[in-house]
């Protein structure tokens, strides 16, 4: 096993050299001609000049060796009942169909194609069907409102939507098309097509002329080739929340994720082809495309699937049922959802009732975990639990316990160390390196790895001054944070408007535009405030328009649903207060860091610039009342 420094100072101090040598495991159409290209953009590009196919690398790649018999997805679901096991050659049979499908209907390389499905079997089809062709996919979350799906929509401009009917909450059917119709009426760009692939549990009405029933038009069909795309082609855009109103959309390239991905999935997460290995997660996230699909299949192990929550379907138990049942190696999850299941078994006795033999470590990432969930799961399990630290557009862990190369010591609060490809810093506002122990921006040094976003869909200069001009040289992560005198990395939160609700990442300014597009609003704050379980809630505070005399608590109403049909439920807003006004600066800046300070329990100063300091006084035990509920 290597040992952790020198791996890390070897990519750092030779890129090239310990990239190339990683990507001599894909199988390249086209040799690339250059490791590194650095001039078309200071984050860098990476293998150019070579081809390969995702969906080969995913799956023929493994069939063609001989391991079509392997079983490369598990798909269980606590909602139905469903378990299913599906080998390599069975998935790539399914996928060389659809693909073959799309083809006949004229999709080629570089068209777009979205994505809205729950966590079934076919959505991984779908996404390695696209791959295939070198089609873009575009997936969107199944817990978002219309309106997000419409922004995906009008700025991806896919020719084809893949869709399932519905998909299956605690208790509730969530009927796809009812909210696809609603996107699309809002939307500019129209599909040739909507593919609907009908679910018994909830079947959909098809728009005529539009919809096309996926078990009756796939079948059949042509099987085709996997085509071969530029190293910097395109796989993906995934949206993600920043600090405006407005999605990014995060361009990932094909070949460096996967060389990356590969590299993660032994040297991060320690798992050889052929273990089992769960994300429980959603296909919509940045964990369900890297650890559902691409990195666990490019590496020849068995994804598992799992459609369910980890409380209430039925029990706090699913996690450890379906690890047993299926031989789990690695389970990767969100802190939020190990807090759920605390919550119903604090003792950690349920574990006990499972036979998790297979089981090596637990991973969790996507929000900050807190050190009594970290120290609860260590001795529920018995097992190696793993805090990492990474985000969308990184596409793979930045931070970690490295469990492929020698581990280090954990510590608490810590999410470790950089991972081998990552030069971390920690700068303060001028841009200057703050000294070890010190808190600052949290930012990585230029060129990025393998992996990491390209550049904003049809926005590089949103790219360019969303993550690049903070400091020259760096990339801009949004996290604060630092580094301490053994090279530990402490995460400490977003310093932007960024908010994380139970492991899903929303903007404030996403709310924000929602409540603010009811008539009766004149202007509103969000911000997100502590929660027990969801790690951070968002609560919003809204100034009515002059005149507006309706009873509150209808208009409350209103504007909660107003966000739940927008935004979607994901966003869990509940907490909207009507106030008088909001505290400024004498510029009209609206004082959300201030407001955010005092709900998250601190007692900041009343800024020197603030327009009138009454307005923030009155506010003060509404913030302080948040601060005393949340964490408890
Ligand atoms: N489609 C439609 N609706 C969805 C949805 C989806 N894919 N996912 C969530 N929702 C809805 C839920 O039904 C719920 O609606 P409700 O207000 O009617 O109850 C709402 O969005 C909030 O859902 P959720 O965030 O799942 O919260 P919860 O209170 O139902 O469950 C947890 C709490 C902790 C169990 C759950 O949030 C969880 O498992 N989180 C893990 C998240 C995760 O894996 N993130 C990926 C990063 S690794
Ligand atoms: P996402 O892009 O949805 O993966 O969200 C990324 C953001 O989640 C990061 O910028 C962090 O703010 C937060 N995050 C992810 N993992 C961790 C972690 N292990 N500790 C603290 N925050 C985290």
């Amino acid at each position: 096993m290597p040992d952790y420094a020198s791996e890390h100072r070897r990519s750092i101090d030779d890129p090239v050299g310990f990239w190339s040598e990683h990507a001599r495991a894909l199988h390249w159409y086209r040799p690339f001609e250059q490791v590194l290209d650095t001039s078309r953009s200071p984050t860098g590009r990476w293998f150019t000049g070579g081809q390969v196919n995702a969906c080969h690398e995913a799956l023929d790649r493994h069939v063609e060796s001989g391991a079509g018999e392997r079983v490369a997805l598990v798909y269980d679901s606590a909602m139905t009942g469903a378990i299913e096991s599906i080998t390599y050659a069975q998935l790539r049979a399914q996928v060389a169909e659809l693909a073959g499908w799309m083809q006949a209907r004229g999709i080629v390389a570089g068209d777009r194609v979205l994505i809205y499905m729950p966590v079934i079997p076919e959505a991984v089809v779908a996404m390695l069907a696209c791959a295939r062709l070198g089609a873009i996919h575009a997936v969107v979350f199944g817990g978002f409102g219309a309106r997000e799906v419409a922004t995906r929509i009008d700025d991806t401009e896919p020719r084809l939507i893949l869709a399932a009917s519905c998909g299956l909450e605690p208790g509730r059917v969530v009927e796809y098309l009812p909210l696809l119709n609603q996107a699309l009426a809002q939307c500019r760009h129209q599909p040739q097509a909507c593919l609907i692939l009908q679910r018994p549990q909830g079947p959909a009405a098809l728009t005529p002329g539009r919809d096309l029933d996926w078990r009756r038009e796939v079948p059949g069909s042509p099987p085709a080739a996997c085509v071969p795309v530029d190293a910097n082609h395109p796989l993906y855009v995934l949206h993600t929340s920043g600090t405006t109103g407005r999605p990014k959309g995060i361009v990932r390239d094909t070949a460096g994720y996967l060389v990356a991905l590969r590299y993660s999935m032994h040297a991060v997460y320690g798992v050889a082809p052929g273990d089992v290995f769960w994300a429980a997660s959603d296909i919509g996230w940045v964990v369900g495309h890297s650890y559902m699909v691409y990195g666990p299949l490019a590496h020849g192990c068995t994804t598992v699937l799992y459609e369910g929550k980890p409380v209430g379907t039925p029990d706090a138990a699913q996690l450890w049922r379906v690890a047993a049942r299926h031989g789990v190696n690695v389970l990767f999850t969100a802190p939020t959802a190990i807090r759920a299941v605390k919550r119903e078994d604090p003792r950690g006795e349920l574990p006990a009732a499972h036979d998790l033999g297979a089981l090596r470590a637990l991973f969790l990432a996507g929000e900050r975990a807190d050190p009594d969930t970290i120290a609860w799961a260590q001795r529920s399990l018995a097992r190696p639990v793993v805090d990492h630290w990474w985000q969308t557009e990184t596409g793979w862990p930045v931070a970690a316990n490295c469990l492929g190369l020698e581990p280090l010591p954990v510590k608490p609060g810590s999410v470790s160390v950089p991972v081998p490809g990552f030069d971390v810093r920690v700068l303060d506002e001028q841009g200057l390196p703050v000294a070890a122990g010190g808190t600052g921006s949290i930012v990585l040094k230029l060129p990025l790895p393998p992996g990491c976003l390209a550049t904003l869909w049809r926005d590089h200069e949103g790219f360019v001054a969303a993550y690049l001009t903070g400091f020259t040289g760096y990339y801009l992560t949004g996290d604060g944070g630092l580094l301490d005198t053994d090279g530990y990395l402490h995460v400490m939160g977003r310093i932007d408007d960024v908010i994380n609700v139970a492991g899903h990442r929303l903007s404030t300014g996403e709310i924000e535009q929602a409540l603010a597009s009811h008539p009766d609003v004149a202007e509103c704050a969000v911000i997100p405030v502590a929660d027990a379980i969801k790690g951070q809630v968002p609560m919003g505070l809204v100034v009515l328009k002059v005149g507006v005399t309706r009873p509150q608590d209808g208009l409350r109403a209103e504007l909660i649903a107003r966000v739940r049909d927008d935004v979607g439920p994901v966003a869990a807003f509940r907490d909207c207060h009507i106030v008088a006004r909001l505290p400024k600066t004498r510029s009209g800046k609206v004082l959300r860091g201030t407001m955010r300070r005092i709900a998250a329990g601190e007692n900041p100063a009343t800024p020197a610039t603030i327009d009138d300091p009454l307005v923030l006084d009155e506010l003060r035990p509404t913030l302080r009342r948040a601060a005393d509920s949340g964490g408890g």
